[in-house]
């Protein structure tokens, strides 16, 4: 989507071979007018699809996806990162791991805002897959079914983009990055 690859090389800092610094538009300060682009985008590529919500884990998943949904005219379900156990007969949860930040939270969500639905999930960064992979599994242990994942910045050559493509999901991304390099601050795009 050349909207977000022109802000990514306008205001994207490389911090590492891993690591985009998107906190001038996208997980600090967030860019309103893009982000409704980015939503707008989500559902006019969903907009065929049959599916009862969006679903995305806070927080910075939480801007795209709620365009998206207002576009799309479907309810977005926000998904809780805790670092406890709770009721479970109210909340369904799946333990994952966050490499980045190395230590393990609760994928948490009411069982009564998924059982039973066809979800679309959206998230801000694709890296090594752990929160979609384990989204999967959270979805799954509510009777529901993961329809899609919709991303928007992807770093291709990180475990994440291998497998889900292995895995079959059907994964749309809206800024394909093939890498990152700290010394020259360069950004390649895949496309
Ligand atoms: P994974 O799902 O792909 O396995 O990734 P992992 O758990 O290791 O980390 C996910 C977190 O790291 C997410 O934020 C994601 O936005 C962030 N992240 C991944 N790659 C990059 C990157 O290149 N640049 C930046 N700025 N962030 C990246 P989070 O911890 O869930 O926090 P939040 O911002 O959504 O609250």
């Amino acid at each position: 989507m050349k909207l977000l690859k022109d802000k990514i090389i306008e205001e994207g800092k490389v911090i590492s071979d891993t690591k985009l610094d998107v906190s001038s538009f996208l997980n600090h300060q967030v860019d309103p007018e893009l982000m409704k682009a980015l939503g707008e985008d989500f559902a006019e590529v969903y907009k065929d699809y049959d599916f009862d919500a969006f679903v995305t884990v806070e927080t910075s998943g939480i801007a795209p996806s709620l365009f998206a949904s207002l576009y799309s005219e479907k309810p977005l379900v926000i998904i809780k990162k805790e670092d406890h156990l709770k009721d479970e007969s109210v909340y369904s949860q799946q333990e994952s791991y966050s490499f980045t930040k190395d230590h393990e939270y609760y994928l948490t969500v009411k069982k009564e805002f998924i059982e039973n639905k066809k979800v679309i999930l959206i998230d801000d960064f694709l890296a090594k897959g752990s929160v979609a992979v384990n989204c999967d599994k959270l979805i799954k242990q509510a009777n529901s079914e993961l329809v899609a994942i919709g991303i928007c910045i992807s770093k291709n050559y990180q475990e994440g983009y291998k497998k889900l493509r292995e895995d079959g999901y059907d994964l749309y991304i809206q800024a394909e990055l093939e890498s990152l390099d700290p010394e020259t601050n360069s950004i390649k795009f895949s496309k």
